[in-house]
């Protein structure tokens, strides 16, 4: 098949287009930076290379800011659009920033997906469409039940967009939790979402190290909630399904069903941080913290909605997409969370960034 793709130069896109090369499609990539997609390119064996057809342009652009000869180079001749090109940031002052990619370029992602013919339009969405609801479902939420952030709240408009379309295309959503790194290697191309806090908390312990302090201290959140990891390659593996098994009409939610507590992955960042003088205060328990405390809590007060909760998220989408493919259900093991924490502090045991 001929599939377009938006974020390929991205963590998750970098994986997929990996699978989609490996099954023999024919892959036009939208980059907004030549160079970054030229690296990619040559980094794919060289026998997928030929398959890739790099495309300059942005997604906040009119038609992607295409000239009139690409439209015209790609009329009728795509089988599947994936949009996953997004920013993953969940500060509230880049609410405009957020809104213009992740709403506005899908839109424009949808307009371009009609105006060349696209016939399937696959949607990579997040599990925290959910907003501040503990029931994650298989459905379009409610756009007035409340966010933690625009970065949900971009998502959400843009997930009923999508659906706007059904008339047009056959459109899905797809919908990944917290996407870490490789289930076998770690590896992982990210700088958000975990390996955001994970980076968080070595600058600060740094800056203890260098104050020479030896204060115990503490995040506030639940211990016992969960935070919903989801290996990159399973992500990866039910987007290559969806390619030929996705409904039309229909949300994915690509979740994990048994998700690790806040106190194992802090115990697991903890090891292989060596930061044992890191500790959790329950939320809604009674605490002071310490100046130093406050400082840390607020570094990494982004990522606090999701270290306070356990949300349940609904995947028989999923499951039933599943059933019949060789992909097995996600079943993450500690072992799994281990491996993905220490590639990221151990620079030779997977790829890390810095
Ligand atoms: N990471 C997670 O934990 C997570 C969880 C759930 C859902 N998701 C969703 O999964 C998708 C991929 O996320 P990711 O983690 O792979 O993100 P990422 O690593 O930050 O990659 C984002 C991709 O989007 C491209 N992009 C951003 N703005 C663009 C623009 N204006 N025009 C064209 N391309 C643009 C980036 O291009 P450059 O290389 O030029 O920057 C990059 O290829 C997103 O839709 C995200 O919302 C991610």
């Amino acid at each position: 098949m001929n599939i377009f793709l938006t974020g390929a130069t991205g963590f998750l896109g970098g994986r997929l287009i990996r699978n989609l090369l490996e099954d023999g499609h024919t892959v036009y990539i939208l980059a907004r930076n030549l160079d970054k997609a030229n690296t990619l390119k040559e980094n794919l064996p060289f026998s997928l290379q030929g398959s890739v057809n790099i495309l300059q342009g942005d997604i906040v652009q009119p038609n992607f800011g295409f000239p009139k000869r690409i439209v015209e180079q790609l009329m009728n001749k795509i089988d599947i659009f994936y949009h996953l090109a997004a920013l993953v940031k969940f500060d509230h002052d880049l609410r405009d920033t957020l809104m213009e990619m992740n709403y506005q370029g899908t839109k424009e992602a949808l307009k371009v997906a009609e105006n060349i013919g696209a016939d399937k339009f696959i949607h990579v969405s997040t599990a925290y469409t959910v907003g501040v609801s503990n029931q994650g479902e298989e459905k379009l939420y409610d756009l007035n039940q409340g966010f933690n952030n625009p970065y949900e709240e971009s998502k959400a408009l843009a997930e009923h967009e999508v659906f706007r379309y059904q008339d047009k295309m056959d459109v899905s959503i797809f919908r990944p939790a917290i996407i870490v790194g490789d289930s076998k290697t770690g590896e992982a191309d990210s700088a958000f979402t975990l390996y955001g806090f994970m980076r968080g908390l070595e600058l600060f312990k740094r800056r203890l190290e260098r104050k020479a302090s030896m204060e115990k201290v503490h995040l506030v959140g639940s211990k016992n909630g969960t935070s919903n990891l989801v290996p990159v390659d399973y992500v990866a593996d039910i987007l290559t399904i969806a390619a030929t098994e996705a409904k039309k009409n229909t949300i994915y939610n690509v979740i994990n069903p048994a998700p690790p507590t806040n106190r194992e992955i802090l115990n697991t960042i903890k090891h292989h941080l060596k930061f044992d003088d890191l500790g959790i205060y329950e939320k809604g328990t009674s605490f002071l913290l310490s100046p130093v405390e406050e400082q840390l809590n607020g570094m990494l007060n982004v990522f606090e909605p999701y270290l306070d909760r356990s949300i349940s998220f609904a995947d028989t989408n999923t499951q039933e997409l599943l059933a019949e493919s060789p992909v097995a259900h996600l079943n993450m093991t500690d072992e799994v969370l281990n491996i993905i924490v220490r590639a990221y502090f151990e620079p030779n045991m997977g790829k890390v960034h810095v």
